[in-house]
């Protein structure tokens, strides 16, 4: 296997303490999709969005990496061939695991951008209206998140690499998101095998060609084993 496209989702987190999105009690069950994650529901009412990704901001901060993201870190220090790690996460536990260059396609909560230029910096703590952009000084700091009905990060270069792939890995995704939920059929038109790693079937199950069930600390670390064996 040389070259291999790895997909995380929500779950891949789940045991940092981060809640997913679409499991019993997650975060679209507690806050409407259309008040905190469209550009709408921010212009309607920024403070109630900033509060939203400055709680998740807070929360992701003080989360410790667990057994999967340690164990991608592994693969991508060891093995011999290609591993582009890409990421629906908005946290950094993949980069606090030791993990590089991994492709946030959905933004990142450590991320702060300007909607009137477009400039990025780190993003404090708190965010708020009231923040000056440091290049260009409007008061339009948004989170670096891409919202529903905006274009996700970095689509070409992932693009390529599905095109390149020998095996497409999807853990912890529920599949109900595209353009994410359609890479394994991307990657599988180009001859890649594909491999689903989940705690239960994704939306999009039947599009694998293998799947492994279980917690992501236990089932992930198992198959870099035999990954790098
Ligand atoms: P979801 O919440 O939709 O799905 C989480 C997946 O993780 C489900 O398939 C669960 O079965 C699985 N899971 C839960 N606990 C797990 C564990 N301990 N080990 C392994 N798997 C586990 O989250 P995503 O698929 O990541 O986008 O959601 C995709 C996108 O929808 C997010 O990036 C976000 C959201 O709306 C935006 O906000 C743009």
């Amino acid at each position: 296997m040389s070259k291999i496209v790895i997909l995380t989702g929500a779950g891949i987190s789940a045991e940092s303490g981060l809640g997913t999105f679409r499991d019993e009690g997650g975060l679209w069950a507690q806050h409407r999709i259309e008040d905190v994650a469209t550009p709408e529901g921010f212009a309607r009412d920024p403070d109630l969005v900033h509060e939203f990704y400055n709680a998740r901001r807070a929360q992701s901060r003080a989360a410790q990496p667990n057994a999967a993201h340690f164990a991608l870190a592994k693969l991508q220090k060891e093995h011999r061939g290609d591993i582009v790690l890409v990421t629906q996460n908005v946290d950094s536990l993949h980069e606090a695991a030791g993990a590089q260059n991994v492709c946030h396609m959905h933004g990142f909560l450590d991320g702060a951008l300007c909607s009137s230029c477009d400039t990025r910096w780190p993003a404090p703590p708190v965010m708020s209206k009231t923040r000056q952009c440091p290049s260009c000084n409007a008061q339009t700091t948004r989170p670096d998140i891409v919202w529903f009905g905006e274009m996700p990060y970095h689509m070409e270069t992932i693009y390529h690499h599905l095109s390149e792939a020998d095996l497409f890995v999807a853990i912890g995704t529920s599949g109900n998101v595209y353009p994410a939920a359609g890479f394994v059929q991307e990657a599988a038109l180009s001859g890649a095998d594909t491999l689903e790693l989940n705690l239960e079937a994704s939306a999009t199950i039947s599009q694998f060609a293998q799947a492994e069930f279980g917690k992501a600390s236990e089932i992930v670390p198992n198959w870099v084993e035999t990954i790098l064996r």
